[in-house]
């Protein structure tokens, strides 16, 4: 117990704020070897209040280094969601092209305004950091953007678009999103809305990301995400994607029924990394492993929630049909112990900390992980649905819709494998390599010790995990 990061529920290989409260992650950039994540983050309380961005780095996306808050509330309101790109050829003049600024986009949200029943309480500011995002000024002009009188009208997530050679904004306004232009990050325009009538609207619109995805034959889409709240397949939080084309001024999707990045409970408000270096080429995502349903009063002190594993995102076609594919980021195999063929049915885990490679051998599967407390996690599928059951996982009382089961239909989707993140109050299953991903989190009293399988091959892996920190 005398090493950091040890308490227990404590994700061993998940990114958790050292204390305190966190839910989105923010400002994802990479710049000069190192890869920037930022948070939504209450400093003084482990349920949500006055936000913050919180901060880290990583040389890998595995392994982190915590930095002090870099953005602090100020007259302007709270500091909500938002973006961070790197001002290369300084358009805003807040850097050099010899030593560009970071710049941050973000949501003020006014309190007062809020309390005084005023309408136009989010805009958006941005500020700015010459020294890798060590330190932090807030631009003099904020707000960038005012509102228009729509109480929710937030989390900017602005790239550089090559084509019309300007920064686009997408931004969650209510049940929409608007995008807006701008040379310079600093003065935006207004371009179009998107709200198709078939889409999901369970909730409000939150936390969009657009970019594009080129597939294995070499078609380009652009990706709409869009998270909402409430209004997910599992009740609560869920983020919804659209497929489709984006000419500089509007998003058309080409696909026009309701696709979800992940069916599980537990992965909010994710989006991607800006300025990854074109020779690697990737589209990393992280998202908030929770759901507002329950993130308050999940039982963990002194924080409060994790981010998923970093993902890469690949785009395929099947037939008419485009489909977004999440991959554990290769970086994670790094933290194998080692490895063994999985024999038998039931194995004794060595670990708390584990990856599965799972082969099917049967369309009617099952795996359960169990404890000697008689709690258990079981994840079940037949050819139409795959199922995660987490009500005898532990501790489940904290909230009545926690213990639902999570169903996730297959639509065709044949299973073949599944590979499996276990870390010590979080699973997170990626079916065929990212066709469908089911990620959820558990409170296991003790750890499980037992996996239990039927209907895998002996040809499956296991994995012993190392932690982290
Ligand atoms: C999404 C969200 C965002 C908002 C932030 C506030 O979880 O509601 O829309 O900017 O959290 O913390």
């Amino acid at each position: 117990d005398e090493l950091p990061f040890n308490e227990s529920f404590r994700p061993q290989f998940h990114f958790s704020p050292p204390t305190q409260w966190m839910n989105d992650p923010n400002g994802m950039v990479y710049w000069d070897g190192e890869y920037h994540l930022f948070y939504q983050h209450y400093p003084d309380s482990n349920v949500w209040g006055p936000m913050h961005w919180g901060h880290a780095v990583s040389n890998d996306l595995v392994h982190w280094e915590h930095l002090p808050i870099a953005l602090y509330p100020d007259e302007n309101g709270w500091i909500f969601s938002g973006s961070a790109v790197m001002d290369l050829e300084n358009t805003s003049g807040l850097g050099s092209v010899e030593n560009p600024a970071m710049v941050a986009i973000f949501t003020f949200h006014d309190p007062i305004g809020e309390k005084e029943g005023r309408d136009d309480f989010q805009t958006q500011g941005i500020a700015y950091s010459t020294d890798k995002g060590r330190t932090w000024s807030m631009y003099e002009g904020n707000p960038v953007l005012k509102s228009p009188g729509i109480k929710d009208f937030r989390d900017p997530k602005v790239f550089w678009h090559e084509d019309s050679n300007n920064w686009i904004m997408s931004l969650a306004v209510k049940d929409k999103i608007s995008f807006y232009a701008s040379p310079n990050l600093i003065e935006w325009t207004y371009l179009s809305d998107f709200n198709p009538t078939w889409a999901a609207y369970g909730g409000v619109w939150e936390c969009p990301d657009l970019f594009p995805l080129t597939t294995e034959t070499g078609e380009t889409k652009w990706i709409l995400f869009v998270s909402i709240n409430p209004g997910g397949p599992q009740g609560g939080s869920a983020t919804q994607y659209f497929v489709g084309d984006f000419d500089g001024k509007s998003f058309a999707s080409t696909t026009q029924s309701v696709k979800w990045l992940d069916w599980g409970a537990d992965n909010y408000a994710g989006v991607t990394w800006s300025n990854v270096p074109d020779q690697d080429g990737r589209r990393l995502f992280i998202g908030w492993m929770g759901n507002w349903n329950y993130a308050q009063v999940v039982p963990t002190s002194p924080w409060r929630s994790a981010m998923t594993v970093p993902r890469s995102l690949h785009l395929s076609k099947k037939d008419d049909d485009y489909l977004l594919i999440s991959k554990p980021i290769e970086e994670l195999r790094k933290l194998r112990v080692s490895n063994s063929q999985i024999k038998g049915e039931e194995i004794l885990l060595e670990s708390e900390l584990i990856e599965l490679d799972l082969r099917t051998t049967s369309s009617n599967f099952r795996m359960e992980l169990a404890n000697a407390k008689g709690e258990k996690l079981v994840f079940t599928g037949n050819n139409q649905s795959i199922t995660l059951d987490r009500s005898q996982s532990g501790k489940i009382d904290f909230d009545k819709g926690f213990s639902n089961l999570q169903i996730a239909p297959l639509n065709g989707i044949n299973v073949q494998s599944l590979t499996v993140y276990l870390d010590r109050s979080s699973i997170e299953v990626f079916v065929n390599s990212g066709e469908l991903v089911l990620t959820s989190i558990q409170f296991p009293n003790e750890p499980y010790n037992k996996l239990i399988l039927e209907g895998f091959d002996a040809s499956s892996q296991i994995y012993p995990l190392k932690r982290i920190w």
